[in-house]
């Protein structure tokens, strides 16, 4: 079973998703969460569960982003750490960090890459017109949103939508499309053969 760490900044509904697939999915362990915001309301989550949640603020680390990563390592590595999940964790990592779980770091990001890597990407797809939108889940490299693709899941644009109300119906498909494709990593399925499994799951789950 691969031991996971995964790391947040905020919510943590896809930490949620991930806590709540554990154990029907049995491929993976969530072992230690690690927020860089204090009272972020993910760490709430990780106790309620009786996961070891800490707290490693990047704000006294200043503008040396790798030293803040290097404590963050040692939490990773003295936790046993196999794979590290990131989870709506709004801070970019240096090479150095990429290179040190190279192919064991994996993110969600609320797109289908790769269209609208980066912040707004709900607002940027209704303006750029796209009538499908998703979320992808991938394996970190060091570009910002790039890298090897896992799964996707998508969602019709309607007319009538404002970036709000795509937020909200991502969502939960996020939270079904990210424990399907850790699992799937956890478990050495190489992409694509991960990618057909979570995209039907969406459209058998949901018909429109
Ligand atoms: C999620 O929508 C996730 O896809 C996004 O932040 C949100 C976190 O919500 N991630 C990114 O934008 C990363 N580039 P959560 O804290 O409730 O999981």
């Amino acid at each position: 079973m691969k031991k996971v760490g995964v790391l947040i900044s905020g919510r943590g509904s896809n930490l949620q998703a991930l806590i709540d697939a554990q154990p029907r999915l049995g491929a993976y362990q969530i072992a230690l969460v690690i927020s860089n915001i204090a009272g972020a309301g993910g760490l709430a989550r990780a106790e309620a569960a009786g996961i070891k949640a800490l707290v490693i603020e990047h704000r006294p680390y200043g503008k040396d982003r790798e030293s803040f990563e290097r404590a963050v390592n040692a939490a990773l590595r003295s936790a046993g750490i196999d794979i590290v999940a990131l989870a709506g964790f709004m801070r970019v990592l240096t090479p150095w960090f990429v290179a040190a779980w190279r192919d064991r770091i994996i993110n969600i990001h609320p797109s289908l890459l790769p269209a609208f890597p980066g912040r707004d990407t709900h607002a940027r797809a209704l303006a750029a017109g796209v009538k499908l939108h998703g979320c992808t889940v991938h394996i970190v490299r060091d570009a910002v949103d790039d890298g090897p693709i896992i799964g996707q899941a998508a969602i019709p644009v309607t007319p009538q939508d404002t970036p709000e109300t795509l937020a909200e119906r991502l969502l939960p498909v996020e939270h079904a499309l990210y424990p399907l494709c850790l699992a799937a990593f956890a478990g050495g399925d190489a992409p694509p053969a991960a990618f057909q499994p979570a995209l039907n799951y969406w459209f058998a789950a949901n018909p429109r």
